[in-house]
């Protein structure tokens, strides 16, 4: 028996298949776009032509992301919370914080035991401390989001932003290019900036993070300057699985199998 997880987020829809045994069969991670419709079939034909399967042969779907109630034949939606932390789980047994960052929000999940949901904070209201607001900067700067992690790595200095809204931090990066900082320079305020916010929205879930063990995912966990600014920030290490832009969709396709399996 094989199961699909679908994470449909505002950025990136996500799919993985898993057999019964939890294993991560096929995944991939396609641009959500405009048509979501298209997005969620492209993602579903590429999982399937790895496995090499009749689309028939799934035993069930389940869907997150905000996007999830598009998915027709899901066998239930359920909360990107619920399935971050099931799908950071299974990766990194364990963990007892989870900080997502997708293109459009950020949330901080508390884990207790098993990995059961004790609490959660989410920022959905703002771009700043979101991937939104990396991507805003990376065009100002005119690199590529990829690159951002590398140059923050070579950074000797880093500019303070002082304001938190997009807007604003937009214009005080364009001021600093205007005065000849440099790239590194920028790019490493830029990941402290995202940090601080994030570091907000942690303590309001774990207000002592000592000995907490703290994990990233959502695409922003790609950014391994943005992981180091965060680690610093929280004083913690922070561990981030291989692909962490698919932990949602992990997380969706481990409650597809267990649902389905219950059902039966
Ligand atoms: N190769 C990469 N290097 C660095 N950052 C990346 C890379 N790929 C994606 N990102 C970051 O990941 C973000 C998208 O993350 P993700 O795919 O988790 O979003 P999403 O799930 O679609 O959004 P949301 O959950 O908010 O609806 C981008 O805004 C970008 O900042
Ligand atoms: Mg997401």
């Amino acid at each position: 028996m094989v199961y699909l997880g679908i994470d449909i987020g505002s950025l990136s829809c996500d799919a993985v298949i898993i057999d019964s045994g939890g294993r991560i069969l096929a995944w991939t991670v396609v641009p959500t776009g405009a048509k979501n419709l298209e997005a969620i079939e492209r993602a579903r034909r590429e999982v399937v032509t790895m496995v090499g399967i009749e689309p028939e042969a799934i035993a069930a779907v389940v869907s997150t992301g905000y996007g999830r109630d598009r998915v027709a034949d899901r066998l239930s939606s359920v909360t990107e919370i619920s399935c971050h932390a099931r799908g950071i789980i299974a990766l990194l047994p364990g963990t007892q914080l989870v900080v997502d960052i997708g293109g459009q929000d950020s949330k901080a999940i508390r884990l207790g035991e098993a990995g059961r949901v004790v609490d959660f904070a989410m920022n959905d209201k703002c771009a700043a401390g979101t991937g939104r607001f990396l991507e805003v900067m990376a065009r100002v700067l005119e690199v590529d989001i990829g690159q951002l992690g590398e140059l923050d790595s070579s950074a000797r200095e880093s500019l303070t932003l002082s304001s938190t809204c997009t807007v604003f931090a937009e214009s005080e990066v364009v001021s600093a290019i205007a005065d000849g900082a440099e790239l590194s320079e920028i790019v490493s305020g830029i990941h402290r900036a995202i940090a601080r916010r994030t570091v907000a929205l942690a303590k309001r879930v774990a207000p002592n993070l000592t000995d907490l063990k703290v994990a990233m995912s959502g695409g922003v966990a790609r950014n391994k300057g943005v992981v180091r600014a965060l680690g610093r920030a929280l004083e913690v290490s922070i561990s981030v699985p291989p692909e962490p832009d698919i932990v949602g969709a992990l997380g969706a396709a481990l409650i597809a199998r267990d649902k389905a399996t219950r059902a039966s």
